[in-house]
């Protein structure tokens, strides 16, 4: 593509959307707090909505749980304000700031405990109420249960009968649950964890959250399908020929020290034994899907958006389990050159992990089959979508992070620009950009100038980062303003999460079956296994380069 239209701002006014609720005086209390999401996420995010101004004027952050060492002989809240400071230094979108911090790190506290432990609750309610008193609080509290979903169920079950949770309809003081991904490992877990989530908080009182719906991109894509009237004509099966959801990750599971060669981070705690069709597909690609291809919602409140939503979902064309090896491919990493260094493969990567954790490594787990890379082929039978495939792929250790739903529209007929009958006309292709580089894209053909009638795709774009300048803000960011806000348009409901899962539980049971026997393998930095090409080349359409 030789010729780069670069789009900018045009004049004009800010258009509010939607009526905006404010966050409410409230106690954060983080379960989970020394952990990793809690290091890399949470309290960066807290303290970019304290640098922004736009934490509620009464405000703490209470972490609760176990330091991954054991217990700290430290000053505990002196210990999560050295571990919230050094998250802040590495993954904040804004630098630390020294008189920020000063003041930010006065409203962090730690709380050590186990969350079987009923005497730890006693502690942390009795702290929380003394924090209520210094900060000016009313009793208000959001519980982020930022821990596996095996440990919800105690978590929850020791707030009710410590009395930490405030009913619904009480009027001075509110109490609302965030419930990380994953929501269980099947359909059976989740609704064991939704069930005892909803014994103890009404479904108003409950934050499922899911991050990708917090990314402004995504966000966007409602703003762009509704907000023009220019696509939601075009949104349909008669004009796309297809579409493709792209989720590329170029990290693996282990972070390895440069000079040492040793394990100093990893997930594989985690990861092995899900893999990415929990890890990425079941919640945010299926999320993301719903967004692109929801019908309009007749307001933004947020039940009618989950509605429109689960309407997707709903929709989707279930898989027997025949059709599974079909339609999903699923992949390995092995040993590779990422940016000229050789990496080693997952297998590897999880033993040495395990041995840099001090855990025993399961046997299931020296030939693991988790699926580091998963490519699938979808319908939604509905009226608007029949019979248009929507391919995702989504990958560990792939050649670049890059993440876009990009909507191809259909071929013009050959009847005009016909002198090669062998050679159809590149097709229009709008791009929007999740990330890195968020932004938009339309790919369409053009005159190449001279006397012939010569045809040459160009490119339209918008680049936020140039047109809005700065980063935009991190999707955990907005959503935990939005949980203080008791806005829970952009969480999912509890129908949302069970239909997921029913939609990928024929591919979990198929592969329970097949065991080993078909996981193939790709290197580290290629783009997956060469078997993902069998899902769409085929249907006469190629994987985009990204
Ligand atoms: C998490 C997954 O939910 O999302 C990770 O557990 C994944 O495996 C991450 O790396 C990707 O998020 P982002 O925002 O970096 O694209």
């Amino acid at each position: 593509m030789a010729s780069v239209l670069t789009g900018a701002l045009a004049d004009g006014k800010v258009f509010e959307g939607s009526t905006t609720l404010l966050p409410q005086s409230c106690q954060l209390v983080i379960f989970g707090g020394p952990g990793d999401l809690s290091w890399r996420k949470l309290l960066p995010a807290i303290y970019n909505l304290s640098v922004d101004g736009v934490l509620p004027s009464h405000f703490a952050v209470t972490a609760f749980g176990v330091p991954s060492e054991g217990t700290t002989d430290a000053d505990p809240d002196q210990y999560i304000r050295e571990r919230a400071r050094s998250g802040i230094g590495r993954f904040s979108r804004q630098a630390l700031d020294e008189a920020h911090w000063e003041n930010f790190a006065r409203s962090l506290f730690f709380v050590q405990g186990s969350f079987n432990d009923m005497r730890a609750y006693k502690q942390l309610k009795a702290r929380l109420e003394s924090l209520d008193q210094q900060f000016g609080i009313p009793g208000s509290r959001v519980y982020y249960l930022a821990v596996p979903p095996g440990l919800v169920g105690q978590c929850v079950e020791h707030l009710r009968a410590a009395e930490m949770i405030c009913s619904p309809g009480d009027t001075a003081a509110f109490t609302r649950v965030i419930v990380e991904k994953p929501i269980g490992r099947d359909l059976e877990s989740a609704r064991e964890v939704n069930r005892v989530v909803g014994a103890a908080f009404a479904e108003s009182q409950t934050y499922r959250i899911d991050h990708y719906l917090g990314k402004e991109t995504v966000q966007n894509l409602l703003v762009l399908r509704f907000a023009n009237s220019i696509f939601e004509p075009l949104w349909n099966a008669k004009c796309i020929d297809h579409v493709q959801i792209t989720v590329a990750e170029e990290e693996g599971l282990a972070q390895y020290d440069a000079g040492t060669g040793e394990v100093i981070a990893t997930r594989a705690g985690y990861y092995e034994g899900v893999g990415a069709l929990r890890d990425m597909v079941q919640n945010h690609m299926l999320q993301v899907l719903c967004v692109m291809a929801m019908e309009p919602p007749w307001s933004l409140a947020p039940e009618v958006v989950r509605d429109a939503k689960v309407g997707v979902l709903n929709c989707l064309r279930p898989f027997a389990t025949a059709d599974v090896d079909a339609n999903v491919v699923r992949g390995q990493y092995i040993e590779g050159d990422v940016h000229g260094q050789r990496v080693p493969g997952y297998r590897k990567e999880v033993r040495e992990s395990f041995e840099a954790m001090g855990r025993e490594l399961p046997r299931s787990s020296v030939h693991s089959t988790t699926e580091t890379f998963l490519a699938l082929k979808l319908y939604i039978d509905n009226w608007r979508w029949a019979g248009v495939p929507f391919y995702l792929r989504t990958g560990k250790r792939l050649p670049k992070r890059v993440s876009e739903v990009a909507i191809q529209f259909k071929y013009v007929p050959q009847i005009l620009f016909n002198s090669n009958p062998d050679m159809q006309l590149e097709p229009t292709v709008l791009s929007v950009r999740v990330q890195p580089e968020e932004g938009l894209a339309m790919r369409i053909a053009s005159k190449l100038p001279g006397p012939k009638i010569r045809i040459y795709p160009v490119k339209m774009e918008f680049n936020y980062a140039s047109g809005f300048g700065g980063k935009s803000p991190e999707a955990y960011e907005r959503l935990l303003l939005d949980v203080m806000a008791g806005d829970a348009t952009l969480f999912m409901r509890r129908d949302q999460v069970e239909t997921a899962w029913q939609f990928v539980t024929p591919i979990l049971d198929r592969w329970e079956k097949a065991g080993v026997r078909d996981l193939p393998e790709y290197q580290c930095g290629t783009w997956g296994p060469v078997e993902a090409n069998r899902l769409i080349e085929p249907d006469g359409r190629v994987w985009r380069s990204l």
